[in-house]
C-alpha cells in the first residue's frame, strides 16, 4: 500500500479540485493569479488594501508598512482597533443569533453559544478582569481545557488590551511556572479540571503546585468550574462565576495601536528554554481573516471545525480569532479522539454537520490505524473541505484521508505555517489550484518564501535547502519577550537581517510546490508539537541521579517522531533491573518537569556520551543507533569505542 502511494508521487500525481468546489469557491485560479499579481506589483497597496477590506478600524491606519527599525516590522502603525470587537460586535446586527461556537464535552454536553451570548460572556468576563485589577499591558496566562471559557477568556483579555499567554493544558506544573514567571503573568486562569481520555485533568492542582514553586508577579488565580472534582480554594483564588457575578454585559472595548502585542505563546527552540513568541493585534488579525477565506475558503453555512487546542498557535488562529473575526460558526471539542472509541471525532463531524475539518497528521495516522471501518460507520457526507497542520503528512495518510474520509470529493489543504509567522503561509487555495499528497504547494498571495542555500542564493528545483521567507507579512512575530537579542539572532541572523529563517528545510518541485523536510535545528516535532531536544535534556539532568543527557528523534509510525534519550548516570551505569526501574523513573519525572507529551520513548544508559574532539556530543551518530542503523561513521575518534556498543544495548 505504501509503496504504491511512494510510487503516485513519484509520478506527482495531481488532484484537481472537483468542479462543485471550485463553481462555489471564494477564489478561484483567476482569482488567485490577481492576487498574485498585485502583491508582486505593488506589496505595500496589497496589505493596505486587504486591511482596509478585512478590518474594522476604530481609526483608520495612513502608514501600511514600518521597515525603519527592521528586523522590527510595524504594520498599520498608526491605526487603532480591537480584535474582540472585530470577532463578536460587528456581526451582532447581522449575526446575532447565528451559533460562533458548537461546543461538546468528552462526557458528552453539549452547547450552542450564538454570537450574541459569545458577546455577552465575554463583555462580562472582560469586566470582571478589569475588577480584578487587571490592565491594558498586563500579562494573564489561561491554563485551560478545550472548553468555550478558554476562548471567552482570550477574547476578554484582548478586550481590554491585556495580553494573554495560553499554557496548553497538558503542560506540567514546572512548565507552567516557568512560562510564568517568563512572562511576569499577574493572573492565571484555570479550570478545576478538563476532561481529556476518559480522565479528570487536575489543572487547578497544576497551578497551586506551579504557585508553591514560586511564582512572585501572580495576584490572582481565577477558576472556572468544568468538572467538579474536589480543589482547594487558595487566597489568591476566586471563582470565576464570582468574577462575572453582576458584571454588565457590555464592555466598551479598548482601542489598541495596531502594533500593541495580543498575546505571547512560548515555543521551542534550539535552547532550554521556550521562547514568548509575541504576537501584535492588526497584522495577526488580517493574516487570520484572509486565511480563513483563502484556505478554508469559508462560506455563510459552513461548520469549521479545527481540533487544535488553544494551547498551541493553530487554536489561536484557527479556534480563537480567526472563524470568528469572519463571523464563522465553529466546532469546539474538548477531548480525545478515541474516547469513547475510535468513531469519536467522525461522530462530531456527523453530529454537528461539520464541513471543514482541520487537524494533524498524527491524529490522522491515528484514525488510520484504528481502520476503516469507525469512520464508516458515520455520516460524513457534509464534509467539503479537510486540512492538515504540524507536520509533514506521509502520502499513506493524505491518500487515507482522501478517499476514507473525503470520498474522493473534499480537497485536503495542507498548511505550512508556525507559532511565529501566526498564520498559513504555504497552503493550497483549494479552488484555484490542484494539490499533491505531501506537498503543502504554494505560498498564499503576499508571502514572499524562497528556497536559498548557506548564502541565500536560490537553489534550482527538487535541491533542498533553507526555507526563508524574503519579506515581512503582516502576522509575522514582532520579537521574543524579554530576549530582543535571541529574536534577532534566530530568525534574522543568518542572513543579515534580509529574510526570515524558519528553521525549516524544503525543496521546491518543477511546478514551485514546496515539500517541506524537517528542521535544520534541534528542534523535535512529535505528534506536531514542538519540542527542543534541549528542554527535554536539561529536564533529565534535573534528575540528582543524572549526570548527562542527551535527547535525539527517532521516525515514528503515528507520532512523527519519537524521543530517544541516552543518559549518563551518577555512580554506576544501571544495567538489568535497575536500568529497567530507573528508565520508568526518568520518564515519570520528565513527564512531571514538561507535561506527558515529552516523555522519552525509550532511554539508553551509557559510561559516557559519544562526542567529538571538541567536546560536542555527535548527535548524528545518536540518530543512528536511535533508528537501529549500522552505523558507519567514523567512531575513531571517541574516548571510549565501547560507548556505542552500550548505547546500542550490545554491551
Ligand atoms: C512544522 C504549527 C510540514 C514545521 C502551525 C514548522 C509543518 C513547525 C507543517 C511549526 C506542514 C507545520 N508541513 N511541516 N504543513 N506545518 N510544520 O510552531 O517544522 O507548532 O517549522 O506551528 O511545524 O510548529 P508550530
Amino acid at each position: 500500500m505504501s509503496e504504491n502511494i511512494e510510487s503516485v508521487l513519484n509520478e506527482t500525481r495531481l488532484f484537481e479540485p472537483a468542479e462543485d468546489f471550485v463553481a462555489r469557491a471564494r477564489i478561484k485560479a483567476v482569482d488567485l493569479e490577481a492576487l498574485h499579481r498585485k502583491a508582486e506589483s505593488d506589496y505595500e497597496g496589497f496589505w493596505g488594501d486587504l486591511a482596509r477590506e478585512e478590518i474594522d478600524w476604530h481609526k483608520p491606519f495612513t502608514k501600511t508598512l514600518d521597515d525603519s527599525r527592521a528586523p522590527h516590522f510595524g504594520w498599520f502603525t498608526d491605526g487603532l482597533l480591537n480584535i474582540s470587537w472585530n470577532c463578536l460586535d460587528r456581526h451582532l446586527a447581522q449575526r446575532g443569533d447565528q451559533a460562533a461556537i458548537i461546543f461538546e464535552g468528552e462526557p458528552g454536553d453539549t452547547r450552542r453559544i450564538s454570537y450574541r451570548e459569545l458577546h455577552a460572556e465575554v463583555c462580562r468576563f472582560a469586566n470582571g478582569l478589569k475588577a480584578q485589577g487587571v490592565q491594558k499591558g498586563d500579562r494573564v496566562v489561561i491554563y485551560m481545557p478545550m472548553i468555550p471559557e478558554a476562548v471567552v477568556a482570550m477574547q476578554a483579555c484582548a478586550r481590554i488590551g491585556a495580553i494573554h499567554s495560553v499554557v496548553f493544558g497538558g503542560f506540567s506544573a514546572e512548565a507552567l511556572r516557568d512560562r510564568v514567571n517568563d512572562a511576569g503573568a499577574k493572573m492565571i486562569v484555570t479550570s478545576d479540571g478538563g476532561h481529556r481520555g476518559g480522565k479528570v485533568v487536575e489543572l487547578k492542582q497544576a497551578v497551586d503546585k506551579a504557585i508553591d514553586h514560586g511564582c512572585p508577579s501572580i495576584e490572582k488565580v481565577v477558576v472556572f468550574k468544568r468538572c467538579g472534582n474536589d480543589v482547594v480554594m487558595r487566597k489568591e483564588d476566586v471563582w470565576w462565576h464570582d468574577v462575572i457575578a453582576g458584571q454588565a454585559d457590555q464592555c466598551d472595548p479598548e482601542w489598541v495601536d495596531a502594533e500593541h502585542p495580543l498575546f505571547l505563546l512560548y515555543t521551542s527552540g534550539s535552547t532550554g528554554k521556550p521562547k514568548g513568541i509575541q504576537h501584535a493585534t492588526g497584522g495577526y488579525l488580517l493574516n487570520a481573516i484572509v486565511t480563513n477565506k483563502w484556505v478554508f475558503d469559508m462560506h455563510d453555512g459552513d461548520v469549521f471545525w479545527c481540533t487544535a487546542d488553544v494551547g498551541w498557535i493553530t487554536g489561536h488562529s484557527y479556534v480563537a480569532y480567526g472563524p470568528l473575526a469572519i463571523g464563522g460558526t465553529e466546532v469546539i471539542y474538548e477531548g480525545t479522539p478515541t474516547v469513547p472509541d475510535a468513531g469519536r471525532f467522525w461522530k462530531v463531524c456527523q453530529d454537528h454537520g461539520v464541513t471543514i475539518f482541520y487537524t494533524a497528521p498524527t491524529a490522522i495516522r491515528a484514525l488510520m490505524k484504528l481502520g476503516e471501518t469507525w469512520p464508516e460507520k458515520y455520516d460524513l457526507s457534509k464534509l467539503r473541505l479537510l486540512g492538515t497542520v504540524g507536520e509533514p503528512i506521509n502520502p499513506e495518510a493524505w491518500m487515507w484521508y482522501h478517499t476514507v474520509i473525503g470520498k474522493e470529493r473534499c480537497p485536503i489543504v495542507d498548511t505550512w505555517w508556525q507559532t511565529e509567522t501566526g498564520a498559513h503561509m504555504i497552503a493550497p487555495v483549494p479552488g484555484a489550484m490542484p494539490t499533491k499528497p505531501g506537498s503543502c504547494t504554494r505560498p498564499l498571495p503576499g508571502i514572499i518564501a524562497d528556497v536559498v542555500n548557506e548564502e541565500g542564493h536560490p537553489v534550482g528545483a527538487n535541491q533542498g535547502g533553507l526555507l526563508v521567507i524574503k519579506k515581512p507579512w503582516p502576522s509575522m512575530l514582532r520579537t521574543i519577550w524579554g530576549d530582543d537579542d535571541r529574536f534577532r539572532k534566530t530568525y534574522w541572523g543568518q542572513f543579515g537581517g534580509k529574510y526570515y529563517l524558519a528553521g525549516d528545510s524544503a525543496r521546491r518541485d518543477e511546478d514551485g510546490y514546496f515539500w517541506i523536510m524537517g528542521r535544520i535545528d534541534d528542534v523535535l516535532n512529535v505528534s506536531g508539537h514542538r519540542l527542543g531536544t534541549m528542554e527535554v535534556e536539561s529536564a533529565l539532568v534535573a534528575h540528582p541521579r543524572v549526570a548527562e543527557a542527551a535527547v535525539v528523534g527517532r521516525p515514528h509510525d503515528v507520532k512523527g517522531e519519537a524521543i530517544v534519550a541516552f543518559v549518563i548516570c551518577k555512580g554506576e551505569r544501571p544495567t538489568g533491573a535497575t536500568a529497567e526501574a530507573m528508565l520508568k523513573e526518568l520518564r515519570e519525572w520528565v513527564s512531571q518537569e514538561i507535561g506527558p507529551i515529552a516523555k522519552p520513548d525509550d532511554i539508553r544508559f551509557a559510561d559516557n556520551l559519544p562526542k567529538t574532539r571538541s567536546g560536542k556530543i555527535m548527535r548524528r551518530l545518536l540518530r543512528s543507533i536511535a533508528r537501529g542503523e549500522e552505523i558507519t561513521q567514523d567512531t575513531s575518534t571517541l574516548e571510549n569505542e565501547q560507548v556505542v556498543l552500550q548505547l546500542q544495548g550490545k554491551a
